[in-house]
């Protein structure tokens, strides 16, 4: 296929990338526009004329997303918009990738058809991002608890935050090199969430473009369990064989919360999406496996 993709040079961008050119063998067009000017999108896809178009891209400066909130609302809600219309007009499908940061973290094992409730601005922008999608016929693909190599970067870009991403890959570094980590727990942060894999993601994604009349569903990227991030440190010295003597339990620094609102638990439940597109639903011990393999070999886990 012939795959426009935006965000290619981010975390989830590149290993969708990976999958989409690596094991399925698309030609993937990832070059750099700017998303917010809907007259280039329209004329980047005509001259293109995919098969399909993954929006991946986001505006991910936290600072400025609060600061500049036109400018968020244009990086998010509005390039959705953009590339689901330039989809719908070229009758091709449309995958806009998105969050489990859409839901309030009360309850957790959120399913697809779970109404959104966010507690955040970021989570706000997704939940109108996903509105205007699926309205046009695009599937959202919540991806959560993202964890894996970084294919783009040498290192990873950041460390231990509020949320769920790049988690492993943290405590994997740290402990390598003998230093410990210490893992946040506190009520105040996303404590509980459903890890998966950057590049099961993208096949999960890959599946639902060629999966017919999906446009306007939304699916479940992650594995099928639900965990703490202590269970997460825990499991990942397991499956790198890491000390677990090396890991800390303490409170996030205050810095780190900043007057800001972060969901609890945003576990997902993905049986439905697993159903209908006939994909696996890895266990997190499954999940951290196919990570150690991507990392030491370069190539992408089967799960
Ligand atoms: N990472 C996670 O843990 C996680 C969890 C849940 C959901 N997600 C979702 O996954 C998606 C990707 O997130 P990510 O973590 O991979 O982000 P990321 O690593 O920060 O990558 C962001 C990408 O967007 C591009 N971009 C930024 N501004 C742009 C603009 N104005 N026009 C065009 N491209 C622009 C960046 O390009 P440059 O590098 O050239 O600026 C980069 O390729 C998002 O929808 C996010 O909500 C991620």
């Amino acid at each position: 296929m012939r795959i426009t993709l935006t965000g290619a040079s981010g975390f989830v961008g590149c290993n969708i990338a990976k999958v989409l050119s690596d094991r399925h063998g698309d030609d993937v067009f990832a070059e750099r526009i700017d998303m917010t000017d809907r007259d280039e999108v329209m004329k980047h896809v005509d001259e293109h004329r995919p098969d399909a178009i993954v929006h991946c891209a986001i505006l991910n400066d936290w600072d400025r997303m609060w600061a500049d909130r036109q400018y968020a609302w244009d990086c998010y809600v509005e390039a959705s918009r953009n590339y689901a219309d330039a989809a719908r007009e070229a009758g091709i499908p449309c995958v806009v990738v998105s969050t489990d940061w859409v839901f309030d973290g009360v309850d957790g094992n959120y399913a697809e058809t779970d109404i959104p409730n966010p507690t955040n601005l970021y989570g706000f922008l997704k939940a109108a991002t996903e509105l205007v999608s699926v309205e046009r016929g695009a599937t959202v693909a919540r991806v959560s608890g993202v964890n894996g190599p970084h294919w783009a970067r040498p290192a990873t870009p950041r460390a231990q935050d509020p949320g769920f991403g790049y988690f492993v890959a943290s405590i994997v570094d740290a402990l390598e090199q003998g230093t410990t980590f210490t893992v946040w727990e506190s009520d105040l942060i996303n404590s509980v969430a459903s890890p998966s894999l950057a590049s099961m993601c993208g096949e999960v994604i890959r599946t639902a473009l060629v999966t017919p009349d999906l446009g306007g569903a939304i699916v479940h990227c992650c594995g099928s369990d639900a965990v703490t991030r202590r269970e997460l440190a825990q499991a990942t010295c397991q499956a790198f064989d890491l000390d677990p003597s090396l890991l800390r339990f303490d409170a996030p620094p205050a810095a780190e919360l900043d007057g800001r609102r972060f969901p609890h638990n945003t576990s997902l439940n993905a049986e439905w999406t697993s159903r209908t597109l006939g994909t696996p639903l890895p266990t997190v011990a499954e999940l951290l496996e196919g990570f150690r393999h991507e990392r030491s070999t370069g190539e992408l886990a089967t799960l």
